[in-house]
């Protein structure tokens, strides 16, 4: 009874409602969250131009941005700030008059619909580029960790519903917890990139969010590509820290890392991030070229990502996509 002439796949695809009715995998605007680049300096906001479609907004141009947003139906942003300034602590990152809280509050003030994810990291705000507090030329863990729960604070303060930590410190979702929890705010949630590689497709948003690191690399802190299991006890430790959502970072080079994490935890929300490379590659070479055909190409790796186990996609293409999926 097993086998061909009595098993025959191909009535399952016979046409495209059956098709339809059989599909495993199905994206939801619901599951995007959009990333978005405010700046400062009213001077430096326009396209960038590593990521084409994609703009630098000044807290201005926030307005209509958000109104397109909700328009399309989306559900999240995720907010990356460029401050006037940078220094040797990134404390220009951390207080609620700088520019991500700023964010927050302007666009908890514009709606209630959408869920405001703010991103925790020194890189943006440090005059090295590194994701934390450096002491002779090494990335120190523990000091960074205070001004992660610090700058953790204001962004939820400002109204952020999760922050993000994306600077793999040991210890930030548990101090990043327990310094919401201090300042009573512990109905705020952590999305923990908990599994985030050294990854060389995060170049283009490196000239978004200015964040370059001046020496080094970022291998003593971001994960070594070649490695799984390390991923595993990675979001192990967040799960136990009080993540609410852990990440894998990024996705499509790493759908077998999504897929692990997944399967090892089933009982938590699991987010994966298209990043500025996998993005830029698919712009260039699909429209740019007529290689492929973008949208099939997008629509098809965001499937994938999902099909690999993912719940939550951040993605440069949600705006696209969340357009796609109404037609
Ligand atoms: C900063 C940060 C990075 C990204 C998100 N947060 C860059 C990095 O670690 O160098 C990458 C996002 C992307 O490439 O789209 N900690």
């Amino acid at each position: 009874m097993s086998g061909f002439p009595i098993r025959r796949m191909r009535r399952l695809r016979r046409t495209p409602a059956i098709r339809a009715m059989r599909r495993e995998t199905r994206l939801a605007s619901d599951n995007f969250i959009y990333p978005l680049f405010i700046v400062e300096r009213g001077d430096l906001a326009g396209p960038v131009s590593s990521m084409p479609g994609v703009s630098q907004l000044k807290l201005d141009d926030l307005d209509r941005e958000i109104e397109n947003i909700l328009a399309l139906g989306l559900r999240s942003v995720l907010l990356f700030g460029l401050p006037a300034k940078k220094d040797a602590t990134g404390s220009t990152g951390c207080g609620d008059d700088k520019i991500v809280s700023q964010a927050a509050t302007r666009v908890k003030g514009l709606t209630d619909r959408l869920v405001v994810m703010a991103d925790v990291c020194l890189c943006e705000y440090t005059d090295h580029g590194h994701c934390g507090i450096v002491r002779e030329g090494v990335i120190h863990n523990d000091e960074t960790l205070k001004e992660l729960a610090k700058m953790s604070v204001a962004h939820a303060r400002a109204g952020a519903d999760f922050v993000a930590p994306s600077g793999m410190m040991d210890g930030m979702v548990s101090a990043i917890r327990r310094g919401l929890d201090e300042a009573g705010l512990s109905d705020t949630g952590i999305m923990s990139y908990a599994v985030k590689y050294a990854s060389s497709f995060y170049g283009p948003f490196r000239e978004a969010a200015d964040s370059k690191p001046a020496f080094g690399d970022r291998r003593s802190y971001q994960m070594d590509p070649a490695n799984v299991r390390e991923a595993l006890a990675e979001a192990q430790l967040d799960i136990d820290e009080g993540a609410d959502i852990i990440m894998v970072k990024p996705a499509l080079p790493y759908l077998d890392v999504v897929h692990r994490v997944r399967d090892a935890f089933p009982q938590v929300p699991l987010a994966a991030y298209q990043v500025s490379g996998e993005y830029s590659m698919m712009i260039k070479a699909a429209a740019a070229n007529g290689w492929l055909n973008e949208r099939d190409v997008v629509i098809e790796s965001l499937t994938s990502i999902k099909r690999a186990g993912a719940d939550l996609i951040i993605t440069y293409f949600a705006k696209d996509a969340a357009g796609w999926l109404r037609e």
